[in-house]
């Protein structure tokens, strides 16, 4: 097994010391770690299992005898330096939405599409609301083929980062304004930039990823993404018109063996997916299926997880995982 050196950008931010704290439970063999963040940190040090780490600055030929970046510092310091990164020798993972929907850049969730991965140098990791969907849906076009998708989000503060975070608990209305409303008060339906047809870029995110990862052009999708004042872990409404007739225990039984997947859906007792259960984990938690009362070939699902790890680090860190056992078992 090969010892490799790995690089995180973006070290100090809510996903990239997530990436250590994960590095760490899946207890990945390193040689050397080398964190970078922006000019602000320069000077402070960081401790990852007992040993202080320097954050370095992004500069040329930084990322020389690295074997794996992985960037998650915002979409403008991907676009700068995650091609640097792959020319220096090394295999880049981007968080970021710079590369997602690139025809030659791969964009993955190992649990659908691992294998596009391999022998590639730049991958990317999509969306945090995506990638806790695609899962179950992958599931169900396999099983019962998609006609059509309709999600509604209802996604968490900490997908907006440290400043997303500082909204919601900051007290005496010293909000830092990181949303256009206060998020202690209202949910907000305005997640990134809106665009000419009246969607957000993030629902833009949300369909066009979805049929990427699914290697489905055909399936229709709208989405409504919409910020609420929850600190942690996103949640999605989501209702599925699909070609095949189903029972709503078929797709019970159907989650229940998938790996990653944990169906909790005994509303009589309570039970379906919260940021409770969801929060610190790597699962993705499915409840509340039903058949559509509008369309008899639709179901409904909710689905939970925590947009930090399963959303961003934790799929990361599996795709890193994954073409490392690659490399080593050709
Ligand atoms: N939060 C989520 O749920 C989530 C999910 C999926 C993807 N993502 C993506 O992950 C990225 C980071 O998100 P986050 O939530 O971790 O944000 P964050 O908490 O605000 O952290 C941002 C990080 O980027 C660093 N940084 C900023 N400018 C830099 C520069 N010029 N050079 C090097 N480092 C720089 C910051 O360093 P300093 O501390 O020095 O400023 C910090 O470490 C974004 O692209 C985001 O879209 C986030």
């Amino acid at each position: 097994m090969k010892n490799y050196n790995i690089a995180i950008v973006g070290a100090t931010g809510l996903v990239g010391s997530t990436f250590l704290k994960i590095i760490d439970e899946y207890n990945i063999s390193f040689n050397n770690i080398k964190l970078f963040a922006s000019l602000k940190s320069k000077g402070k040090k960081i401790t990852f299992k007992n040993k202080e780490y320097s954050l370095n600055i992004l500069e040329d030929g930084c990322f020389k005898n690295i074997d794996f970046v992985l960037f998650s510092a915002g979409g403008a310091v991907s676009k700068q330096y995650a091609k640097q990164a792959v020319s220096e020798g090394a295999i880049v993972i981007d968080n970021s939405s710079a590369f997602r929907m690139d025809e030659n850049v791969p964009l993955v969730v190992p649990e659908v599409n691992m294998s596009d991965a391999y022998q590639k140098n730049l991958i990317a990791n999509p969306n945090c609301s995506t990638i806790q969907c695609v899962v179950p849906l992958y599931v169900l076009d396999n099983n019962f083929g998609i006609e059509s998708i309709e999600y509604n989000t209802y996604q968490a503060v900490s997908g907006a980062g440290i400043k997303g975070i500082n909204d919601l608990v900051s007290s005496n209305g010293k909000f830092e304004k990181h949303f256009p409303y206060d998020i202690k008060e209202t949910c907000i339906p305005h997640i990134d930039m809106f665009m000419e047809d009246g969607y957000t870029k993030e629902e833009h995110k949300m369909m066009n990823e979805t049929r990427k990862i699914l290697h489905n052009d055909n399936i229709l999708i709208s989405a409504t993404c919409v910020r609420v004042p929850v600190l942690n872990s996103h949640a999605v409404s989501i209702r599925v018109v699909l070609k095949n007739d189903f029972t709503v225990d078929a797709i019970r039984n159907i989650m229940k063996s998938t790996k990653g997947i944990v169906v909790l859906d005994e509303p009589e007792n309570n039970i379906y997916p919260t940021s409770i259960q969801a929060n610190g984990n790597d699962n993705i938690f499915v409840g509340r299926i039903r058949k559509d009362k509008v369309n008899k070939k639709a179901v409904l699902l909710y689905v939970v997880s925590d947009n930090i790890r399963k959303g961003a680090a934790s799929n990361t860190v599996q795709i890193m995982k994954g073409i490392m056992d690659y490399e080593n078992s050709i």
